[in-house]
């Protein structure tokens, strides 16, 4: 990812979280509508998740331009959410999810590039996430 890419993640992600709650909200509706089977996964209240999950990927969009602090704190995470029941093919829909949830609330903010960014940030981070939890090659999962 290049400068520019990351600089259009940050700015779209910050837009996006002046409404976390909207945002959250989007996201979980989305993801439940595509992919019923995780809804059972999720055992708390959903505003105080939604609000993890932003709290979150706030965390690692800001450090997107040192992957090398990212990259332990996302390897921990996903090996937590083996316990939670997470499969490693949970992590496409929930890919969609987010960038439906970008679409939903930038508009016309979320140009192509913008899209082709947050597409690539987050195959690598699942891929990190997925080889981290379940072994095997990043992406044939
Ligand atoms: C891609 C990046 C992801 C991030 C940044 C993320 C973030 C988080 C965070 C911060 C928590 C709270 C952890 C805790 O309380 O210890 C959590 C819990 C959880 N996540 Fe994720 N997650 C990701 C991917 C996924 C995927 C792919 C799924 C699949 C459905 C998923 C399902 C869950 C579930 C089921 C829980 C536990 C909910 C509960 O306790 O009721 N997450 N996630």
């Amino acid at each position: 990812m290049d400068d520019t890419q990351i600089m259009m993640i940050q700015q779209s992600f910050s837009k996006l979280a002046q409404n976390a709650p909207q945002a959250a909200e989007t996201f979980y509706a989305h993801l439940f509508e595509i992919a019923p089977e995780v809804r059972p996964l999720f055992k708390g209240d959903m505003d105080h998740q939604g609000a993890k999950l932003m709290t979150t990927l706030g965390a690692v969009v800001k450090g997107l331009r040192d992957p090398d602090t990212i990259a332990p704190v996302a390897q921990m995470l996903a090996r937590n959410h083996v316990g939670f029941g997470v499969a490693a093919d949970h992590y496409e829909p929930v890919g969609a999810a987010l960038l439906h949830t970008l679409k939903a609330g930038l508009g016309d903010d979320f140009d192509a590039e913008t899209e082709a960014a947050w597409a690539t940030a987050y195959t690598s981070l699942a891929d990190v996430m997925k080889e981290a939890a379940y072994g095997g090659s990043p992406g044939h999962t």
